[in-house]
């Protein structure tokens, strides 16, 4: 996917707000996704937000996506002709307890003054433009300041100081160009030193692991002192999430910066357990999975993130949106873009990736 390289708009307005939250990070030793607490002190028991199921509910979407003027032309659905508006109206139930709706005001004033930045691919790109959907539709009227460099972009809300940003980095590690070519360096990650001055750092890296041919954007794979001209895939995005999972050891303060991974985003142009005849991809699809879990269940990579994450030490918070985004087959934009290409890999938004960023607000200021 292309991201936008340059823009610098000034939108007006105003605000006032008050109260600061801190980021505190109190678990350690493991990574944790997000348990979260519920009932009074004395009965307080933890709830595992990212186990549910999805739920007709008609009060949603949670803004009109024809109003919000972030949304690049790849996701924006409803405007390339999406005819069915059901994808729209279904809210995320987890098992256990009940969780808050995303309140763009309280996520801006708790979150005063914060930088959160977003690191990784197109989906990451996908997820950020939601949040900017769902905090500009809670507060309209906020100047807004857009900002493009050649790193990352960045959008502020000016009146409360919060910044979200968009660090694109596909592999999270580096490439280089060098004499022989555009150079994969799975031991090498210098925008570490960028992203350790951020509050809150959302990171994720797959779907270019996979990639073969022109499409994968490298020449050689640097591994180990070793210049390759291929190695096994699986391997290589282990050790560039090992190279990853060492930085945050060495390179984050847990005192300062809250670092969550966000899980696997699954893909829906295998249709084995769903399908019906004549279904090939997430076409047609109109409706989610009923029932909690995936005929076939997680994607393998999901376990290799697992354990990387179990080997860090500082904490680190599993975004663990795998499942609940199995269950939505009928998210994608399939046709429903400029390209008229068949995607059912990214999201709608509105869509899916509200329902992520409300379980990124919930991660935050719980
Ligand atoms: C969404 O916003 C557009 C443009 O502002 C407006 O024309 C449309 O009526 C709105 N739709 C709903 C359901 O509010
Ligand atoms: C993002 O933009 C705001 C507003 O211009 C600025 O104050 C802030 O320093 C920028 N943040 C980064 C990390 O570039
Ligand atoms: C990626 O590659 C691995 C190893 O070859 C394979 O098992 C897996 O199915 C591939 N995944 C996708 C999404 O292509
Ligand atoms: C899903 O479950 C509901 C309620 O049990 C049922 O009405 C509906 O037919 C089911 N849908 C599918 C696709 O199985």
């Amino acid at each position: 996917m292309v991201f936008v390289t340059q823009r610098l708009c000034f939108i007006l307005v105003t605000f006032i707000l008050n109260f600061f939250s801190c980021l505190c990070v109190a678990n350690s030793g493991q990574y944790h996704s997000s348990h979260l607490k519920v009932g009074k002190q004395s009965q307080v028991k933890s709830c595992n937000v990212y186990e549910g199921t999805w739920v007709f509910d008609d009060s949603y979407p949670l803004y009109n996506s024809s109003a919000c003027p972030h949304i690049r032309k790849e996701f924006d659905c409803h405007y390339y002709g999406r005819p069915d508006n059901l994808y729209l109206k279904y809210r995320w139930q987890p098992k256990e307890c009940d969780i808050p709706r995303f309140d763009g005001q309280d996520f801006l004033q708790k979150l005063k003054g914060k930088k959160i930045m977003f690191i990784g691919d197109s989906i990451t790109l996908n997820q950020r433009e939601s949040l900017v959907c769902l905090l500009h539709a809670a507060v309209p009227d906020a100047k807004i300041i857009e900002e493009i460099n050649p790193l990352y972009s960045n959008t502020t809300f000016e009146d409360y100081g919060v910044s979200i940003l968009l660090f694109k980095s596909n592999y999270l590690v580096d490439i280089e160009k060098e004499k022989v070519g555009q150079v994969l360096k799975l031991d090498s990650m210098k925008n570490g030193n960028i992203w350790k001055d951020m509050d809150v750092l959302v990171f994720n890296t797959w779907l270019w692991w996979n990639r073969t041919g022109p499409r994968k954007h490298w020449d050689y794979i640097e591994d180990g002192g070793k210049v390759l001209e291929d190695m096994d895939r699986m391997d290589a995005f282990r050790k560039a999430l090992t190279t990853w999972a060492k930085w945050v050891d060495t390179d984050v303060d847990p005192g300062k910066t809250k670092v969550l991974y966000r899980a696997i985003s699954p893909t829906h142009y295998d249709v084995t357990g769903w399908g019906r005849p004549g279904v090939e991809n997430c076409g047609k699809e109109t409706t989610p999975i009923n029932g909690s879990t995936y005929p076939t269940g997680l994607p393998p990579e999901s376990n290799m993130v697992k354990d990387i994450l179990s080997t860090i030490k500082k904490p680190v918070h599993l975004f663990d949106i795998t499942t609940l985004s199995q269950l939505r087959k009928d998210a994608h934009p399939a046709a429903y873009n400029i390209f008229k290409g068949m995607d059912c890999t990214h999201w709608c938004v509105a869509g899916l990736p509200d329902t992520w960023n409300q379980l990124l607000y919930i991660a935050l200021t719980d």
